[in-house]
């Protein structure tokens, strides 16, 4: 087994009616909180209602900054960060999904840096320092409630880059699964689409990972082809909600990532797709790992799939290679019953000529092609793009 070291500071409050432990967490860290959220959803649930309540009970000064956009971008980062000085604020209560969660971690280490934020995006040896955040989970996705991880956008720089700092992850997450019932059920798809990516980003590194992280993989990934399709169907049935809503914390955590590898590729393929064709980040991921598992599909990596088709799906049988092309159409059906479309065309791609430069952005800019065996070249993303197309 590799050395590792696991560290994860977060304290979780999981389940309904866990708001009312806002105050008491935010207390720990001072008495000027920044709300951040995003285009009104909280407003329209309750949510917001519920929040302001206790703070205002409990004699907690609340400013606000609304209107984050999803797939957060660097001028809303700004103005946080502007209103954190203004107002000397101690505290970030992100209230919304990943976009409202990152956008409040990239606001708390730009509060500490004198030049504009989007260095610290691109630098993130620049950081210094963080603001604590507490953060309120509205959809379970990207994991941003438990790790230490902020993506950020830029439209005017067609960009899209990852801040990663311990320092990020928040003090703590209110996790309430019934805040999710009211998630379409395109969000809905689109979230499990991403948890599985943070899964498979590290299941095929061909690695003799410890086994208890192999089976938490496997876990997190049988939640969410089990529960998935059902919360689509059925947005208010608590037990998928809350087993998605934890399995999201998981599957990114860290805890994964112990004693295993991983260089991202997907992600760095799908940040493209958003900056091309603002495809919602899931969504991206369904259809980039769909079409880089068949195109890493080798004796390297012949073993991992066997497991994931049988742990996952119940899939065995005496061709090794026809079992793990099972186990992908497998995946492409559960992505499809979530209703996800699998093509670039589908999310608005007209283009193929898009294909180079996005092949060698997310190479060259995330050192794809210096991941060991896990290497992808130039090339190799072209291919995949497209196989989507
Ligand atoms: O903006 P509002 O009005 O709140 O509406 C949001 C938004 O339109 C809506 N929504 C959220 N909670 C809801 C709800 N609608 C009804 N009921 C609720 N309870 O859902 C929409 C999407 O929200 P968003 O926060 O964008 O979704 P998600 O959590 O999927 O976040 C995506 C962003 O996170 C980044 C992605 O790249 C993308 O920018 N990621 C962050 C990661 C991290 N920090 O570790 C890792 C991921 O791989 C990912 O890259
Ligand atoms: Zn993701």
């Amino acid at each position: 087994m590799e050395n590792f070291i696991y560290n994860v500071p977060t304290k979780i409050a999981f389940g309904k009616g866990q708001i009312r432990m806002l105050p008491e967490f935010v207390k720990e860290y001072g008495k000027k909180v920044l709300l951040v959220y995003g285009g009104g959803s909280i407003k329209r649930t309750g949510i917001y209602g519920e929040a302001v309540k206790l703070l205002s009970e409990n004699g907690i000064f609340y400013t606000e900054l609304s209107g984050v956009e999803p797939n957060p971008q660097i001028a809303t980062v700004r103005k946080g960060i502007e209103i954190c000085k203004k107002e000397q604020i101690e505290v970030l209560v992100p209230i919304g999904g990943g976009s409202t969660i990152d956008c409040a971690k990239a606001i708390a280490v730009g509060v500490f840096y004198d030049g504009d934020a989007w260095d610290i995006v691109k630098n993130n040896e620049l950081i210094t320092d963080a603001l604590p955040i507490v953060s309120v989970l509205t959809v379970a996705a990207t994991g941003s409630e438990m790790d230490s991880s902020s993506v950020i956008s830029n439209a005017a720089e067609c960009d899209k880059a990852e801040i990663n700092a311990d320092i990020l992850y928040p003090k703590c997450s209110i996790l309430d699964p019934s805040y999710t019932f009211t998630v379409p059920a395109y969000q809905t798809a689109a979230g499990v689409a991403d948890i599985m990516s943070h899964i498979f980003e590290y299941y095929f590194s061909g690695m003799d990972i410890p086994d208890i992280q192999k089976d938490m993989m496997d876990a997190v990934l049988k939640v969410c082809v089990h529960y998935g399709p059902i919360a689509v169907k059925e947005p208010d049935n608590e037990k998928a909600r809350a087993n998605l809503m934890w399995a999201a914390s998981w599957a990114i955590n860290g805890f994964i990532a112990c004693g295993n590898f991983s260089s991202w590729p997907c992600h760095a393929m799908e940040y493209q797709l958003t900056n091309q064709y603002h495809v919602t980040h899931g969504h991206g991921m369904a259809i980039i790992d769909a079409a880089w598992m068949e195109h890493i599909l080798s004796e390297r990596t012949l073993a991992d799939f066997t497991r994931y088709a049988d742990a996952v799906f119940g899939i065995t049988g005496k061709d090794p290679y026809e079992t793990a092309r099972t186990a992908i159409e497998k995946t492409k059906a559960v992505y499809e019953e979530m209703g996800l479309t699998l093509t670039l065309r589908s999310i608005g791609a007209s283009d193929p000529g898009d294909i180079p430069k996005m092949a060698e952005k997310a190479v060259t800019e995330f050192g794809l092609d210096d991941a060991g065996e896990m290497s992808l070249t130039i090339s190799d993303a072209a291919q995949i793009y497209e196989s989507c197309y």
